[in-house]
């Protein structure tokens, strides 16, 4: 299948119950169902991995991780593409990695504007070829400013890869990537590095989090 296509997950979808897989005890009383099982994650990576492979092949490349949320699925896709370059004798991907986090402008939330924080310069992507992979893609806004940015320093290109894309009510998918795992329901999601407030980026399964856990992890006001 091309690049781009992905694996849709119906609004009705077939959930798997928590007792039929392991889930660390702290989380019991706080989700819903299992969407995507662990082991199903890993299989549609290695797919991901092949797609991506197959399509860059010896083209040097910079994967771009977006922590936090990224960082399982990064892991997961450069271990998965580096078995490739070493399983193909004949062809190889040069592949060099870096790490951002993006934050949104404080006081003004509602500009939508964010900003880079860490990672390399950003002069260093001057004419490379880019993958950025992200964990979700929800309303799309963000991942529209970052290509953005990145653009203003003149890469020789952009993908993305995106393990999940949620299909907003009403809305649908704002943004498509190149490369995508899922589509999913409109439903809020942890696991798998996915966060709600922090908790639950310990848990291996996409899962769907319940009333209970979204009040007992709910973000107590600071200021
Ligand atoms: N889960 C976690 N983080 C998110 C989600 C979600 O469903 N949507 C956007 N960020
Ligand atoms: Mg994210």
């Amino acid at each position: 299948m091309a690049p781009g296509s992905y694996i849709k997950i119906a609004d009705e979808y077939k959930s798997f119950t928590l007792d039929h897989f392991c889930v660390p005890k702290h989380y019991e009383e706080d989700l819903e169902d299992i969407m995507i099982p662990w082991g199903l994650i890993q299989d549609r990576i290695e797919r991901l991995a092949r797609d991506i492979f197959q399509s860059v092949k010896d083209q040097p490349l910079t994967a771009v991780c977006i922590l936090k949320g990224g960082y399982r699925f990064f892991t997961d896709l450069l271990d998965k593409l580096t078995a490739l370059n070493r399983a193909h004798g004949h062809v190889s991907v040069p592949i060099t990695i870096d790490f951002i986090r993006l934050k949104s402008y404080e006081n003004d939330a509602s500009s939508g504007e964010i900003r880079i924080v860490g990672g390399d310069s950003l002069s260093s992507i001057a004419g490379r070829n880019i993958l950025v992979v992200e964990d979700i893609i929800d309303t799309g806004r963000t991942m529209i400013k970052l290509l953005e940015l990145l653009a203003e320093h003149k890469p020789a290109s952009v993908k993305v890869a995106s393990l999940l894309v949620k299909r907003r009510a009403g809305q649908g998918v704002t943004f498509r990537p190149d490369y995508c795992g899922f589509e999913i329901p409109d439903k809020f999601v942890v696991g798998y590095a996915l966060d709600y407030n922090e908790y639950f980026r310990d848990l291996n399964h996409i899962c769907v989090i319940n009333n209970a856990g979204k009040e007992k992890y709910r973000q107590t006001a600071t200021k």
